[in-house]
């Protein structure tokens, strides 16, 4: 069976820079792996009085993470750090869904990646990520990463973004993470 790529993008916005860079892992990715980018813009804030049972958006979202042979994060960086978003979200994915069930995101393997307009390219909010998801023992590749910044200067007329000296970094990371994945199974 193919391998399945789930990305999530810690961004809710339409044009979002990480969601396009997602777009262009996905490209890189072809035909070698399914590759879904997680839609969570409905799951709502962590409330444990919802938890059980939990709400429709969040039983999606852990379904499709069940699914998925690795978990491909695209994070921006807000302040250092990686959005509320995606902790709310991550938060959710931490629970158990009954005691029977085992840890969704343990064991997991994870990619890392995320662009900004900035010169930090979100290098911060990705090791503020990596603390997490080790917490939660999924199995992070930590090498490549992928940091890209100003994403301003890589725009087109249209103004989508066009990687430019990021690219063959994106395509060594699409790569590595494809092996890491059979190396884990
Ligand atoms: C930002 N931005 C930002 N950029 C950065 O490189 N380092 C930072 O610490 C911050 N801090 C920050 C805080 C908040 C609250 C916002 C809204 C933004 C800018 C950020 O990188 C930019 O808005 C990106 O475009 C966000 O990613 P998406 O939505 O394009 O994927």
């Amino acid at each position: 069976e193919k391998t399945k790529i789930l990305a999530i993008v810690g961004s809710l916005r339409k044009e979002s820079f990480n969601r396009q860079l997602a777009m262009a892992a996905q490209a890189a990715i072809g035909d070698k792996a399914e590759f879904e980018i997680l839609d969570f813009a409905d799951v709502p804030m962590m409330n444990q009085d919802n938890e059980f049972p939990a709400p429709i958006a969040v039983k999606k979202a852990r379904e499709k993470v069940k699914a998925a042979d690795g978990i491909w994060f695209f994070t921006p960086e807000y302040n250092h750090f990686f959005p509320g978003v995606l902790k709310n979200l991550i938060d959710w994915l931490s629970r158990p869904i009954s005691e029977s069930e085992p840890p969704l995101l343990a064991g997991k393997p994870a990619a890392i990646s995320g662009i900004s307009p900035g010169m930090s390219g979100t290098g911060i909010a990705q090791d503020h990520l990596v603390t997490l998801i080790s917490f939660l023992n999924m199995d992070v590749m930590n090498a490549p990463r992928l940091t890209v910044p100003n994403a301003m200067q890589q725009l087109d007329a249209q103004g989508k973004l066009q990687l430019t000296a990021s690219a063959p970094y994106l395509e060594k990371q699409a790569e590595s993470f494809l092996t890491f994945i059979q190396e884990h199974k």
